[in-house]
């Protein structure tokens, strides 16, 4: 069975800089038309120049690909109108961060004072610049999500001009939230479709696995099964593939993150196949992102898949992605 994707795009990617750049770039912009691009270097991207000049070197990295880096920038309470309306044209989202949730986020906002925030999300309003949030509070991890429910709602009607997107929902309760609130979107990761924390530390722990938001119950993967089959407009496929080296990962103080840049599209249609039908797929990876995002420009590119085994390297570099060694039932045959 042969199946076809158009300009499939990932609405959530961690590509780094330097050596890591140039190894996962790739990855990405072979098989995908486009992907916003997280802010979150080392220092984390908040100027025009480190935009422009981050974008420049990822379009090295992808070589001659056909690809366009959806640019970002990180977050600051700071930023002025006149600022947004200078960068506006060169990025399609800012994404808030808060401080020290997670990797290189501690510049990110404490606190959530609507006054503090409202020049800026006033400003971001009213030029039509999209807000990525990553939505964890400081409390007990399982339920630092959840907590987050109440942050969104104070956001989603202080700004209901402002179209917010929740990062890699992991709960049932982010989910219902996206029915109450029309200015609230979602994106999905591979990996929270597929694994809960026992797959994490339910045995031998596996550290491939700890990201954050952290994997949560089956209920929750269940609820995000569904809204990500049915194709739901207000869903998109977002990887949050996110390197870090093996020494990172395999050590005492495991750093966060999983790596699916290179299985996302075959393990989703395997996924789809089995319990939804390709024209969902094609709504989850890109149409959904196109309709709301309205202001990105998708690059054409047919990917075409077919039932046929891949084993998944054990290492990209020294990379480990999810799945290493396995076997996927599909692989990318053709890409135009
Ligand atoms: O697991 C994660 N890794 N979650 C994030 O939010 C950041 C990411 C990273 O940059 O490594
Ligand atoms: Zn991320």
């Amino acid at each position: 069975m042969s199946i076809t994707l158009n300009s499939p795009l990932d609405m959530h990617l961690h590509l780094r800089d330097e050596e890591m750049l140039s190894v996962v770039g790739p990855l990405s912009s072979e098989s995908f038309s486009g992907a916003i691009i997280m802010p979150n270097l080392v220092p984390p991207v908040s100027t025009k120049e480190g935009l422009l000049s981050y974008k420049e070197r990822i379009l090295k990295a992808c070589k001659n690909d056909t690809f366009t880096p959806y640019m970002t920038l990180f977050f600051k309470p700071t930023y002025t109108k006149a600022f947004l309306a200078s960068v506006k044209d060169e990025l399609t989202a800012i994404k808030l961060y808060p401080a020290g949730i997670t990797t290189n986020s501690e510049g990110g906002v404490s606190g959530f004072d609507v006054d503090e925030l409202r020049p800026t999300l006033d400003a971001m309003s009213e030029l039509e610049i999209p807000l990525c949030v990553h939505g964890e509070t400081n409390g007990f991890v399982m339920d630092r999500e959840a907590e987050f429910v109440s942050i969104y709602e104070m956001l989603a009607t202080n700004f209901p001009k402002l179209k917010i997107i929740m990062e890699h929902i992991t709960t049932k309760e982010s989910v219902a939230a996206l029915e109450k609130f029309d200015n609230l979107y979602a994106t999905i990761t591979l990996h929270h479709l597929f694994i809960t924390l026992d797959d994490v530390a339910g045995g031998m722990l596996q550290p491939h696995l700890f990201c954050k938001p952290i994997a949560k119950r089956p209920e929750d993967r269940d609820a995000l099964r569904k809204v990500a089959l049915e194709g739901h407009p207000k869903v998109m496929f977002g990887s949050d593939s996110a390197p870090h080296p093996q020494h990172a990962k395999e050590s005492c103080g495991c750093a966060a993150g999983v790596f699916t840049a290179p299985i996302a599209l075959q393990v989703l249609t395997e996924f789809f196949v089995k319990y939804s039908t390709v024209e969902k797929l094609q709504d989850f990876v890109s149409n959904n992102a196109r309709n709301i995002y309205s202001n990105i420009e998708i690059p054409n590119k047919t990917i075409t898949l077919e039932e046929k085994e891949f084993t998944v390297p054990q290492k990209y570099a020294d990379v480990v992605p999810m799945y290493a060694g396995e076997k996927l039932k599909y692989s990318i045959t053709e890409i135009n």
